[in-house]
């Protein structure tokens, strides 16, 4: 948490109103008196608490609020959640008749200053380039060739190995996995997001059959929350579009998301369930290079982390990532019964207490 500074207030602002600003006192909405300045550092300040500015600007006596959201749970944890809740804030209060008048919405930088952010339209993420390959492109060419050569088994196993590395970090805030919990059935990205993105369709599901994967997932989330024990450092989108490779098994990761801390079983499925994807387009189940591919990078996860427990974990992580690849959004050219067999699968491995790797076949039926 910054330092608050008066004297960064009053700085923010003169910039906000183009004029001298003179700080007669700062308190605490709810009035304990004013704050206790030392050296102009608001002493025992904590986000969360509205603070009352009275200033004189023109003459004019004014007074504000400046409030921040308290850190904590009920989704509050990161303050990425608490900027969203501001900047909405911001862009709504105005709209509303006899609602209090927002002013402005910013933030306080690392270094006590405070940004504002009033003339926000949209955030932007400026990153590196990076050169090479998307691994999707390996999968497009086995699938054209239907073989496999040992530089691809390398590669399964080289990502099998990063992401066992990067599940070795386990997590403190152990709250954070029955977050990441709620978010996958709740969040507008995961199940329930995309089974609201259905349109139910005769040929390859019903409505019926939505229903009852939200109701079974329900039940994973419950089965899953007293596993705070597995918050594991994760990527959260681990996908063949997300990672380039460089050179043979050099590779870079992109677009990490929903949170630093969470399941690993989330990772694992976005990886795997593309092998099982991509077989059943060109065999109808898994079958040759791509059983190949499959076997090697769960096994060699396995061996890596010794996390037998993924196997009784993971169920509902790959019902969320069978319903992005079954989705008509992202794949509109698939046949109904290539659909029809992830849904298949979906149903089946959300019935199961240990996913068998194995015998993933017998869950496409
Ligand atoms: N920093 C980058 N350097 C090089 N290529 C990039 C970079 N960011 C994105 N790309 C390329 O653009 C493609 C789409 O970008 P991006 O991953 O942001 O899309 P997306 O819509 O976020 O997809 P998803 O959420 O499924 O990952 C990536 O697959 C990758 O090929
Ligand atoms: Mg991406």
């Amino acid at each position: 948490m910054v330092e608050v500074k008066a004297e960064e207030i009053k700085k923010y602002l003169e910039e906000l109103y183009r004029e001298k600003i003179t700080l007669i006192e700062i308190s605490r909405v709810g009035g304990e008196g004013k704050v206790k300045l030392e050296e102009g550092e608001i002493k025992g300040y904590g986000y969360g608490e509205p603070l009352l500015i009275r200033f004189s600007v023109k003459g004019q006596v004014k007074k504000l609020v400046l409030t921040t959201v308290r850190p904590g749970g009920f989704g509050h944890e990161h303050f990425s959640d608490r900027a969203q809740m501001l900047l909405w804030a911001h862009s709504a209060y105005n709209s509303l008749p006899r609602h209090v008048r927002s002013l402005d919405v910013g933030c306080f930088n690392t270094d006590s200053t405070l940004t504002s952010l009033g003339k926000m339209e949209e955030a932007f993420l400026l990153t590196e380039y990076v050169e090479g390959e998307e691994y999707y492109r390996d999968l497009e060419r086995i699938k054209r060739e239907r073989r496999i050569m040992e530089l691809d088994l390398d590669r399964a196993k080289a990502l099998a190995r990063y992401i066992a590395d990067v599940h070795s970090v386990k997590g403190r805030e152990k709250n954070l996995y029955v977050r990441r919990l709620r978010e996958l059935l709740g969040h507008g990205e995961a199940i329930m997001g995309l089974l609201d993105s259905y349109r139910p369709d005769p040929s390859y599901v019903t409505t019926d059959e939505l229903v009852k994967i939200e109701k079974k997932c329900v039940d994973w989330r419950w089965r899953l929350k007293g596993k705070k024990h597995r918050l594991s450092r994760v990527h959260g989108d681990f996908h063949p579009w997300n990672v380039k490779f460089k050179g043979e098994l050099d590779f870079v990761v992109l677009d990490r998301s929903r949170g630093e801390w969470g399941e690993p079983a989330d990772d694992v499925t976005a990886m795997s369930i593309n092998y099982l994807f991509y077989s059943i387009q060109e065999f109808g189940e898994l079958r040759g290079p791509f059983k190949a591919l499959w076997t090697i990078f769960i096994e060699t996860y396995l061996e890596e982390t010794g996390d037998s427990e993924v196997l009784r974990v993971m169920q509902p992580f790959y019902a969320w990532r069978g319903l992005v690849i079954a989705n008509p959004i992202w794949y509109p050219t698939l046949k109904p019964s290539v659909r029809r067999k992830i849904f298949n699968f979906i149903f089946n491995v959300l019935g199961e207490e240990e996913f068998n790797y194995k015998e993933v076949n017998n869950y496409l039926k």
